[in-house]
């Protein structure tokens, strides 16, 4: 019974995907390989599943209804973890698009699929941490209101909660989506503020720093968000009946972390000092995010066991080894 995993070539699906085959499972990975970061990046990710036993890779797009079809025909797949999307709050400022088609169109496609497999058991997907937008009660909570998103991207994430919740409502098919609080560590995303910093420090390169360093992240190492989404795979919602089978969690480190202080850090790993730009807030970010994360450790056993002192030194080690610097 193969798993599907979306998004396998990208740094989470990447990661889920290796952690499912050193289980025992046996992984149907898809991915686009779209050009939104270096491609060479996503191939070498891949590489290093294809060449494992369990692994089969379809290059395919999630919105294309008939191509998602044939990647499950013949095959008895009961569990999907649905990474795949148009990731970056900036992004979607320039290129609206990208983010309807992945994360509208794809993601209907993929519970489309989902309610036609006929042995469906679970499918965990990624919402994230940009939806609590301009909350200022901290920590997030999932009980909290989220129904004022401050970017696209957040307001496709929010719809997906929505949409996911009415297929769980109308066809009993059990659903878990998780917020995402700033994921890092090796074979990361290079649009995110660790990689850019560590790639520009490395190339003597300004780094920029927005809202002038007043900014506080719940940086979640990416073992610890892999354990979480296997922990809760492995947990379906029940249906009573009653309430629809799904759920949403925060998944995310439980503190939050000034950015000055991470920046500090990552100068200190690479023994180098940052020439620093401060600049305004950039649209559609947040000053802070902070998961509270009660409900997944109630329910799924989550218990994330890296702080940002011990997870920061490996995906610098990676970077460096990766990159050759
Ligand atoms: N990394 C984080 O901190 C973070 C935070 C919050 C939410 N998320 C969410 O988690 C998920 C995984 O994020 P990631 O950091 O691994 O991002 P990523 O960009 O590295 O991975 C996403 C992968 O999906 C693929 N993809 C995009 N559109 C596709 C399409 N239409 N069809 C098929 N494949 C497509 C991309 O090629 C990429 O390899 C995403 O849904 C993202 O929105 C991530």
């Amino acid at each position: 019974m193969p798993i599907l995993v979306t998004g396998a070539a990208g740094f989470i699906g990447s990661h889920v995907a290796h952690a499912l085959l050193d289980r025992g499972d046996t992984v149907i990975g898809v991915d686009n390989l779209n050009d939104y970061y270096d491609v060479t990046l996503k191939q070498a990710r891949l590489d290093r599943l294809t060449a494992r036993k369990g692994f089969a890779f379809v290059k395919a797009d999630i919105s294309d209804r008939e191509g998602m079809d044939a990647v499950v025909r013949g095959q008895d797949v009961r569990r999907i973890v649905h990474l795949a999307a148009q990731a970056g709050v900036r992004y979607s400022l320039t290129n609206p698009w990208a983010y309807i088609q992945a994360n509208l169109l794809g993601h209907t496609v993929i519970l489309e699929l989902a309610r036609h497999l006929p042995n469906f058991e679970h499918m965990v997907y990624a919402s994230s941490s940009s939806v609590y937008g301009g909350n200022t009660k901290l920590p997030f909570a999932v009980e909290d209101r989220v129904d004022q998103p401050i970017s696209l991207y957040a307001a496709t994430k929010k719809a997906d909660e929505l949409i996911s919740h009415s297929y769980a409502h109308l066809f009993r098919i059990p659903l878990t989506g998780l917020r995402f609080f700033t994921v890092y560590g090796p074979w990361g995303r290079p649009d995110m503020a660790m990689f850019l910093f560590t790639k520009a420090i490395l190339e003597n390169r300004p780094i920029q720093i927005f809202n002038n360093g007043e900014m506080k992240r719940d940086f979640t190492y990416i073992d610890d968000i892999v354990a979480g989404i296997i922990a809760t795979l492995d947990r379906p919602p029940a249906d009573d009946g009653k309430t629809p089978p799904q759920r949403v969690y925060n998944i995310g480190n439980n503190r939050s972390e000034d950015l000055m202080r991470v920046v500090g850090l990552i100068e200190r790993e690479l023994n180098r000092t940052a020439e620093k730009q401060f600049l305004p807030m950039q649209p559609g970010d947040v000053p802070a995010t902070y998961a509270d994360i009660t409900a997944i450790q109630r329910d799924c056993g989550f218990d994330p066991k890296t702080p940002i002192d011990a997870g920061l030194p490996k995906f610098i080690r990676w970077y460096r080894d990766f990159y050759k610097v």
